[in-house]
């Protein structure tokens, strides 16, 4: 009965799972990474790295490495012995900045050096894991394009990252240093590579879904016409998918994007990554109250609900008769609770549909991963990837019932520990 309810209610509202036609989806996805890779552009910003798989790397000394996260920074010291093994040491983490408060482009590169200089003393090769849009250089610098994720610091758009850190630390010890900037995914992908040398797989994908959400994905040099400088046959593509702008979206969707930072920019990432999900599910939940659809005073708690995380919402459907929870406490009746509970697995669901649908676009567009004995490794990372209830699980479902079902492309999730700091390291150390 209560589907029947809650099906229907998101669906008049757009927010509905069930009405996303996953082929369809998936070729509309398609045809925006080709256009993105062509000069014409497109949504998907399909950006070049100048970096393959097929590098060597130093061993036995150390890289410098930051981790400018969409929540935290991070910076310490990673190297690798004779066999590759990685060692990862003297981290320390803050909050990344521009978060709290918006910084001008002195305080931001200011604070970045503060945070840097100590460890940056003890290597002059950097690599930097910059999680936001940025197009990348031959010298591996990488120009800031926009900010995602709600970042404020305006000032740094149009700024060479790289640049503007080696400076300031050139101003407190006089010396110069290597800087490789490369986003989170292309970090992930390069250090799943890195722990799985002795697999076979028919290519890499690195995904992120955790505050924001991205792919990148190894494409053939020759289809990247917007570029003629490649200096390798195939090259690691970071598509910053979060940007795409070609899906359905629903009512809650277009007013959460209203009152955002940067208003019809990062739809998809919107629509479903750990920074946007919390709010997303409160609007839903406000929606469904409005209309009734709970007990009395069930309705009239959600409807003052505010600043609902996703936490609290990943804590509910993994304990949702906990007291303590900020949702379970605008319970009256148990049908309220069965009621929310479907309510926030269908967004859940949404968001795994959703990444399914761009996962096996990127694979059927590289037509990887025909051979069950030579799959695609998908490397995933990201505390909402794997921290939020049942998502893995349901992204599993899509791509299995899709992509290896209906198309015949296989795939194998890859996880492990520090796998953007051990690629971001391999990237700083190769030459
Ligand atoms: C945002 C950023 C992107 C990053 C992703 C995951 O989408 O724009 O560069 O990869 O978040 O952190």
């Amino acid at each position: 009965m209560s589907k029947t309810i809650i099906t229907q209610f998101l669906s008049e509202q757009g927010m509905y799972y069930g009405d996303l036609n996953f082929e369809t989806e998936c070729q509309k996805f398609i045809a925006e990474m080709e256009k993105g890779l062509s000069p014409e552009g497109s949504s998907l910003d399909m950006i070049p790295t100048y970096l393959s798989v097929k590098n060597n790397i130093d061993t036995n000394v150390p890289a410098v490495v930051i981790d400018a996260g969409g929540t935290n920074f991070r910076v310490g010291l990673v190297s690798f012995d004779d066999n590759m093994k990685a060692s990862v040491n003297d981290f320390s983490k803050t909050r990344m900045p521009g978060i709290e408060r918006e910084l001008s482009k002195q305080e931001f590169f200011g604070t970045l050096v503060d945070y840097t200089k100590e460890v940056a003393a003890k290597s002059s090769e950097i690599g930097f894991c910059f999680s936001y849009p940025t197009q990348i250089n031959k010298d591996k610098d990488g120009l800031l394009l926009r900010w995602s994720k709600e970042v404020k610091a305006p000032e740094v758009v149009g700024e060479m990252i790289g640049a503007n850190l080696v400076s300031g630390l050139k101003a407190v010890d006089g010396k110069d240093r290597n800087v490789a900037i490369l986003n989170d995914t292309v970090a992930t992908l390069l250090g799943g590579k890195g722990i799985t040398s002795e697999r076979e797989f028919d290519g890499y994908i690195g995904f992120i879904f955790g505050t924001g959400t991205n792919l990148c994905y190894i494409e053939d040099a020759n289809k990247i016409t917007k570029i003629t400088d490649a200096q390798d046959d195939t090259m690691i593509i970071n598509t910053e998918s979060g940007a795409y702008n070609k899906l359905p979206r629903g009512m809650m969707d277009k007013a959460l994007d209203e009152a955002s930072n940067n208003p019809g920019d990062y739809q998809l990432e919107k629509m479903i990554s750990g920074r946007y999900l919390g709010p997303l599910v409160e609007a839903v939940l406000k929606g469904a109250a409005k209309e009734g659809l709970f007990s009395a005073t069930c309705n009239e708690k959600l409807m003052s609900l505010e600043n609902l995380e996703l936490i609290d919402v990943s804590l509910f459907v993994a304990h949702p008769h906990n007291t303590e929870n900020v949702l379970v406490k605008c319970v009256q009746e148990p049908t309220d609770t069965t009621l929310m509970y479907e309510l926030i697995d269908a967004m859940i669901e949404r968001a795994a549909k959703i990444s399914a649908i761009k996962l096996s676009a990127c694979i059927l567009k590289t037509g990887a991963g025909r051979d069950q004995a030579r799959p695609v490794a998908i490397v995933g990372e990201g505390t909402t990837f794997y921290k939020l209830k049942d998502y893995k699980e349901k992204l599993d479902y899509y791509m299995k019932a899709y992509l290896s079902k209906n198309y015949g492309h296989y795939y194998e999730f890859i996880q492990g520990e520090d796998l953007n700091l051990i690629g971001t390291a391999i990237a700083a150390l190769a030459h």
